[in-house]
């Protein structure tokens, strides 16, 4: 049923595009393969059964990730915009669900550049192992200079604070230059490298004495976590983070694609390649604390320290004490920076592209607005005395209940009201080489949607019983519950707020089954077969 009478196609040229689908692929595991699988993996596993970890993870990539992620290809690759703009052509009201996975990135998006600017200083500190015989105390005293007080304060520390303003510079030029001269460029460049330099660290780790304990540590089942409730809510948000669904990162990639795109293919080969990338981070960071573990005398579980410690404080000590540290040091943290940045990338692209689509500006005053604020919001709030308490309780709340809620609204207003899981699913299936069909509806519209409502409630409950990390309830109400508010209450004005006059907001779903039905029928035999002549393909940058 047609929404609007205007022709999709006018408002489709201009749009920029990925030359193939292969460097398409390459940017969505760039964006997926980031700081999620390399310092928040392998910990979340250890700590959530170990081994046995493995059966909720596994099950909430095929049963809520993958058709989540299928989900995220279709609205972007049919509707053809940024999150706001192709949630607004589903539905009007619908635009603020797009801005709220907007706000999560913009959230995600301030605390994910001090963790890059930290793993690139380690990258540095690694040469010459500037921690000393103390990595614990040079990371949290020397370092990061945290105060013992946990508020919000403006004491700048230098060391941080620069390294973090380079980030964002990087980041401004990499998306300045736009989807195939910055985003895939940027991907076709550090992936490869990410690659090399992450199997050559693993490869090193196994060798080092003591790596089986580690291994064993991290793969003895621990069966009865099975039972917990926080063990599969844990398993979701490694899914969701780590393969960058459910806010607005493929949206906004898919919107890039050109039309004949294998979309199911493509997600079948981003999935598996980021959860055995995020496999291979545990076994090697797993391998590396089996032999501190071996070295200082003690058991796995008294080095394997909880997520922050595990990436600055462990390797620095492994670094120092295992043959050729440096060169596992140089390949750790430059696999982490890396890792990280091109993730980064694909975060404020979601936001530069919303404002860009909004507003109806070009590329560059996009990119030039979205850096300014972030990146202030950013430099004011991180490289502080107080920026790792702010960090760590925002990392938990808009994971949880910006992440993993965002997705539940969307997918129950996608599936059950706006009821247009039949029309994404022809879409996939006209497209695609792996079928979706009833199967993927049930999963999306029914499974999905049960499972993160239990476990957000078993989640909520338990932070009001419990609250979060030690803090005291003003912190957590303030920088945690608050937080979310402002997520929800900013997605709200900015949905009220009027589309630019030259923004087109409407779409024509009978015009694009004809066009997706005509590539249908005269499909060649291969569905990633080139593309036809597009007018599309030569304007990069011209918007
Ligand atoms: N998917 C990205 C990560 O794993 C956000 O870090």
């Amino acid at each position: 049923m047609s929404e609007t009478t205007s022709a999709p196609t006018a408002q489709k040229k201009g749009i920029e595009n990925f030359s193939s689908r292969n460097v398409f692929i390459l940017a969505a595991i760039g964006s997926a393969v980031g700081l999620g699988n390399i310092w928040r993996f392998p910990y979340v596993a250890y700590e959530n059964g170990g081994g046995a970890f493995i059966i909720p993870y596994l099950c909430a990539l095929i049963g809520a990730g993958i058709p989540l992620l299928f989900l995220d290809y279709a609205i972007g690759q049919r509707y053809r915009g940024s999150v706001p703009l192709s949630f607004a052509r589903i539905s009007r009201w619908m635009e603020s669900l797009g801005w709220w996975q907007t706000l999560v990135c913009f959230i995600i998006g301030i605390y994910y550049a001090v963790i890059v600017a930290w793993a690139a200083m380690y990258f540095i500190f690694s040469a010459n192992q500037a921690w000393g015989e103390d990595p614990n105390g040079f990371f949290f005293g020397e370092f990061l200079q945290l105060s013992d007080k946990v508020e919000v304060g403006f004491d700048f520390v230098g060391g941080v604070f620069w390294p973090q303003l380079l980030v964002w510079v990087v980041v401004f030029v990499v998306l300045v230059l736009g989807v195939n001269k910055g985003i895939a460029r940027a991907n076709l460049i550090f992936m490869p490298l990410l690659l090399v330099m992450f199997i050559a660290m693993v490869v090193q780790a196994l060798l080092l004495p003591g790596a089986t304990d580690g291994l064993n540590a991290l793969f003895t089942p621990n069966w009865s976590a099975l039972g917990d409730p926080m063990v599969w809510t844990a398993a979701v948000g490694q899914i969701f983070f780590s393969l960058s669904v459910g806010f607005g990162i493929m949206v906004t990639y898919a919107s890039y694609l050109k039309r004949k795109t294998d979309l199911t293919g493509s997600g079948l080969v981003v999935g598996f390649a980021n959860s055995s990338f995020e496999i291979l981070a545990g076994i090697g960071v797993f391998a590396a604390l089996g032999f501190m573990a071996n070295a200082s005398g003690t058991g796995v579980n008294e080095v394997a320290d909880a997520g922050i410690g595990l990436a600055f404080v462990a390797f620095p000590t492994i670094i120092s004490e295992a043959p050729a540290g440096g060169i596992i040091g140089l390949l750790f943290f430059g696999s982490l920076l890396f890792a990280g940045f091109t993730s980064m990338i694909s975060i404020i692209e979601v936001v530069v592209a919303a404002v860009r689509d909004k507003l109806a500006i070009s590329r560059v005053a996009a990119t030039i607005t979205v850096v300014a604020i972030m990146a202030t919001v950013s430099l004011l709030l991180f490289p502080t005395t107080t920026g790792l308490y702010v960090l760590d309780v925002f990392d938990e709340f808009i994971n949880k209940y910006g992440i993993l809620a965002g997705a539940l609204v969307a997918v129950i207003a996608v599936s059950w009201i706006a009821r247009k899981l039949p029309v994404l699913s022809r879409h996939l299936d006209k497209l695609s080489s792996f079928k979706t069909g009833r199967v993927w509806m049930v999963m999306v519209g029914a499974i999905a949607p049960i499972a993160l409502t239990v476990m957000l409630v078993n989640d909520v409950i338990k932070k009001m019983e419990e609250g979060y990390g030690g803090y005291d309830a003003a912190f957590v109400g303030l920088y945690g519950w608050g937080m979310v508010a402002a997520v929800v209450v900013g997605a709200i004005i900015l949905t009220l707020l009027p589309w630019s006059k030259r923004a087109d907001t409407s779409f024509d779903e009978d015009a694009e089954d004809a066009e997706v039905h005509a590539i249908y029928v005269n499909r060649p035999d291969t569905p990633d077969a080139p593309l036809e002549a597009d007018a599309s393909t030569e304007t990069e940058g011209a918007k």
